[in-house]
């Protein structure tokens, strides 16, 4: 095919050449920020006076037929162009002859793809914060629903003091709200137009930048324009903050995974979010949550392909850059893919509270709340939590929990202990008396939940 670039070459490329170097395959879905930044360029070519409005107005309704037949099916991509940029301008052209031709005037296709892709992921950003708030009120009406249910809290895996299921899932409503605000943070930086820089250096026509900004709905232009074509920072940003976000998915996922485990069996998930063994006929896989955890390495790649392509390039525009796309549209579509699912996997989720209470009941849990019980009695704590310890090793000894000991026993380690100890150490007690601020009292997880709920609107 004839290239729209033959000039000092004929353009006369070997197919090979050219398939390496199209990337019209995973850049055409930005057809639509592609046909209305050239509107808005060709709207600002007239404003300046560069080009006539009777062209503009041709040149908008040409773009807005192109943008109308691709969104209807009546004009399919044509695979063989180089990029989306060349294919909307080739149809421009060939619609309306040498008037489509005025289009490229004062621009070049390196602040035309930045500013695609700009807009592009301004998008997605909007669309995964959509989802994310989606999936936190999803948690935190099932943290609603469990704020009651007590569980063993643990470190290192190992049983450690009584929380409730509330409590632990309003532990990942706090981590989506920093997500949440790290995207709104990239976002800010990401809304800046490098529309107008032109192939690196500007231009000499007096072109207006703000105005083609204002119209795109960005908040200001680059301000150099060999950083404006050749920073994709804002690519690298998104890529951290959903690498960030995808870490949190993959830690809830591990855990439910545990969770729904015959070891813990703390949850059960829906039939709708679970597969079968082809072989086993009693499994239910929590395959849902695998794959989260699974795709979180594959979006890590996507941030760790894209630094590293970036690490060596010297200024301005390397054709390298065209990595940029895949990396980062792959990990928005893996993102979103995952926060739909793993919402309907957690709106579906029921807790076993039975056995999480058991759990509870095992592993001596309230042991810091015995050593807490002396402190309350006038015991340094060091010596209180010695107390405790030599407790809690003689129930092992002995194949019986705090709770059973008698009250004889207990006077023998310590005179201050009372029959009052029962109550101390019971485990909704343990809960309850837990009312410092982010602590696992009831009354502590509704705050949680109202201050979620509150910023989520
Ligand atoms: N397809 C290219 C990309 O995605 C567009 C920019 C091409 N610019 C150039 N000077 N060849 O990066």
């Amino acid at each position: 095919m004839a290239k729209m670039w033959a000039g000092v070459t004929d353009g006369a490329t070997a197919k090979i050449a050219d398939d390496f170097n199209s990337s019209i395959h995973f850049d055409s879905r930005m057809y639509r920020q592609d046909i209305t930044g050239s509107m808005a360029h060709a709207a600002m070519l007239a404003s300046k006076g560069i080009i006539s409005q009777a062209d503009a107005d041709q040149l908008i309704a040409g773009l807005e037929g192109i943008l109308n037949d691709i969104e209807s099916g009546k004009l399919p991509i044509d695979m063989e162009c180089e990029d989306i940029h060349m294919f909307v301008e080739q149809v421009l052209t060939q619609r309306l002859g040498d008037v489509g031709k005025k289009l490229h005037t004062a621009r070049s296709r390196n602040d035309q793809v930045a500013l695609d892709v700009r807009m592009y992921l301004r998008q997605e950003i909007d669309d995964i914060t959509d989802l994310i708030k989606k999936l936190l009120a999803a948690i935190v009406s099932k943290a609603e629903q469990y704020k009651a249910a007590i569980m063993p809290g643990y470190t290192h895996l190992q049983r450690a003091q009584p929380i409730t299921f509330g409590h632990h899932l309003m532990a990942y409503a706090m981590m989506l709200l920093r997500d949440l605000d790290r995207l709104a943070d990239c976002r800010k930086r990401m809304n800046i137009s490098p529309i107008g820089c032109c192939a690196l250096a500007g231009t000499t026509y007096d072109t207006d930048r703000n105005f083609e900004a204002e119209k795109l709905g960005f908040d200001g232009i680059c301000l150099n324009s060999l950083d404006g074509v050749s920073d994709r920072d804002f690519c690298v940003e998104l890529l951290s903050a959903i690498s960030v976000l995808m870490m949190h998915l993959s830690r809830f996922s591990e855990e439910i995974i545990l969770w729904s485990s015959w070891e813990f069996k703390f949850v059960e998930l829906s039939d709708a979010y679970t597969t079968g063994s082809s072989i086993m006929p009693q499994k239910k896989n929590p395959d849902m949550a695998e794959l989260v955890r699974g795709k979180t390495g594959r979006v890590y790649g996507d941030l760790m392909a894209l630094l590293t392509a970036l690490k060596g390039l010297p200024l301005a525009y390397n054709k390298d850059m065209q990595e940029d796309k895949e990396a980062v549209f792959d990990a928005c579509d893996t993102v979103k893919m995952c926060l739909q699912v793993f919402c309907g996997m957690v709106e579906t989720l029921t807790a076993n509270t039975a056995n999480m209470k058991l759990a509870a009941q095992k592993g001596f849990i309230n042991a810091t709340d015995l050593a807490d019980y002396l402190v309350k009695k006038g015991l340094p704590f060091r010596s209180a939590y010695k107390i405790s310890g030599q407790l809690v090793a003689l129930c092992i000894q002995n194949g019986t929990v705090l709770e059973e000991l008698p009250l004889e026993t207990y006077q023998g380690f310590s005179e201050l202990f009372d029959n009052d100890l029962y109550e101390a150490i019971d485990l909704y007690k343990c809960v309850e008396k837990r009312i410092s601020q982010g602590g696992t009292s009831v009354a502590s997880v509704e705050a949680q939940i109202k201050y979620v709920r509150e910023n989520l609107q």
